[in-house]
């Protein structure tokens, strides 16, 4: 997607050095755009839990080149055990995202194959994560493709007047993602099908993905917008301001329950108790095949309180961090919530829309059934 008329994805190899990989730290946005090099893996544990880069997808594609990384500095002595431990610290840095394990597993399935003193590790790695990065742009084109038909649909049926209005919620965009985004991707084309489009951007406390990147990137891509405090979305739902949701999600049970960034959940309740059709949009590699019951099974990322407490922003020019509550007052930062498959109208995926359950999942994916 562009940047000042510009093409980015938000993860690159320096084509200047292929020892590094490059990033937008995404900390500054929208207020300035910086590119970061990353050279070790440790730097890209760091982007990955510090959040200079987040979203699912580009956690995955992140922690992938992570593992490149270390390759490039494998000791002499048990490189298997040395890539099997920088396997282990890039899992334990953010828990509810499953893209991050499954980015990881596929890199050290890449590396079964190979004598543990190959000299083609490095390059076996780097094989592997490009494929993963070039992989998740056709898969979000393809949720975009399949969306936009699920979008000319209900632009089609609209009684009302006015754009084709639809709530998101977080950062589910191109950001998040390598290129294209998940529930951006088809607002996107639809956009260039000529269809009046007009995004309702939930902020997303305590972190403001909505605020910060949603807001920013469909502005850079000339997509009407308007932002919105979280708490306004069920008034809008309420009042006929919503033609649809669609969000993003972190986490997919089998059985099509989703954890996506706090919140969700009771824009999905809010959504049902009006009629309102309400889709999440998912590469097939958010899916846990391993799980059934999202509530019980999937870890809930706590973060630092502090994100609740401090709200940053810029003023004159210089970004300032400023404390909302009273200096002691405690403060809880649960990053996701479960919404259950039974407020989701339907998940968007690449290769086609389908029920939020499991029957509807096997029937898109038969080849990726897992069975505990
Ligand atoms: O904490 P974040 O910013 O990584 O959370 C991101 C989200 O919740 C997104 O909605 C999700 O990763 C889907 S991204 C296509």
């Amino acid at each position: 997607m562009k940047i000042q008329n510009q093409h980015y994805r938000s993860i690159w190899l320096n084509p200047n050095n292929h020892q590094q990989v490059q990033i937008i730290d995404q900390r500054f946005l929208p207020h300035q755009l910086e590119i970061k090099t990353l050279t070790c893996w440790q730097d890209c544990a760091t982007a990955i839990e510090e959040m200079w880069i987040r979203g699912a997808p580009l956690i995955g594609a992140t922690a992938a080149f992570g593992m490149y990384l270390a390759a490039l500095q494998l000791p002499a002595q048990q490189p298997e055990a040395y890539l099997q431990q920088v396997a282990q610290n890039l899992l334990a840095t953010r828990p509810t995202a499953v893209n991050l394990r499954w980015a990881v597993e596929r890199q050290l399935h890449t590396l079964a194959g190979l004598p543990p003193n190959s000299p083609n590790i490095a390059q076996t790695l780097l094989n592997t994560a490009n494929t993963i990065a070039n992989e998740d742009v056709e898969t979000c084109r393809m949720i975009g493709v399949h969306g936009l038909q699920l979008l000319k649909d209900i632009y089609a049926r609209k009684t009302t007047a006015g754009p084709l209005n639809i709530l998101t919620h977080c950062n589910a965009g191109w950001l998040a993602c390598v290129d294209w985004g998940t529930a951006t991707s088809p607002i996107y084309l639809a956009v260039r099908a000529g269809i009046p489009v007009h995004v309702w951007v939930s902020e997303t406390r305590p972190r403001n993905q909505g605020a910060n990147l949603t807001a920013w990137e469909l502005e850079q891509n000339g997509i009407a917008h308007t932002v919105v405090v979280d708490n306004c979305c069920g008034h809008l739902l309420q009042h006929g301001m919503v033609d649809i949701c669609i969000v993003g999600t972190d986490r997919t049970t089998r059985t099509g329950d989703v954890a996506n960034k706090t919140g969700t959940y009771l824009k999905a309740l809010a959504a049902h108790d009006n009629g309102i059709p309400f889709y999440v949009a998912l590469p097939s590699s958010t899916i846990d095949w391993q799980i059934s019951n999202g509530l019980k099974e999937i870890t809930i990322e706590q973060r630092h309180p502090d994100e609740v407490k401090y709200v940053g922003g810029i003023s004159n020019g210089q970004y300032h961090r400023v404390l909302i509550t009273p200096p002691n007052s405690q403060a809880v930062n649960y990053g996701f919530d479960v919404t259950p498959a039974r407020l989701i109208t339907g998940l968007i995926t690449e290769r086609g829309i389908c029920p939020a359950s499991e029957q509807g999942l096997l029937q898109l994916f038969p080849d990726m059934y897992f069975p505990d």
